[in-house]
């Protein structure tokens, strides 16, 4: 099983972004640490990160073939973007959308994602162990148990 993870804008910032909100882990140490719990899973991890908007897109229709699942933060395109929503309407490929913090518990704006209603499901709030979660998450809607 291959799996992607995907990172929208300003993820590469992590580490030092409002680390009370994000934590000190930097973007890499998170993917690591997902990559290692994917080979415990026997699952195989790939992640990419874009600030740009058309980027995500086109990584989101490479999926078609090449990954089983695709794990996408969308970071502030969740509350924005109509493109990355239709890029994951026509993707065949099963999407579990994360969150560092509880976008929920934030300003108003955030508490909309356009691109939620395309995905499987969404985890966010626990910081880095989101992605861990939504790993464990999609591994297990992948199997097609219940
Ligand atoms: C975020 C939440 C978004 O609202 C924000 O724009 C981000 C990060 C998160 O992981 O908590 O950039 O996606």
């Amino acid at each position: 099983m291959k799996i992607l993870v995907l990172n929208g804008p300003n993820l590469h910032l992590l580490g030092t972004r409002e680390p009370a909100l994000y934590g000190a882990q930097t973007l890499e140490e998170m993917m690591a640490a997902v990559r290692r719990h994917g080979d415990q899973l026997g699952v195989a991890v790939e992640w990419f990160q874009s600030n740009d908007e058309g980027a995500l897109v086109t990584k989101i229709g490479e999926c078609r073939g090449t990954v089983d699942g695709l794990i996408l933060n969308p970071a502030a395109y969740t509350h924005t973007s109509v493109a990355l929503r239709d890029a994951l309407q026509a993707s065949p490929v099963p999407c579990v959308e994360v969150h560092i913090s509880n976008t929920l518990a934030r300003e108003g704006f955030r508490h909309t994602s356009l691109t939620g209603a395309a995905c499987v499901g969404q985890i966010m709030g626990f910081g880095a162990y989101s992605y861990i979660l939504a790993l464990e998450a999609l591994a297990h809607h992948l199997s097609g148990r219940t």
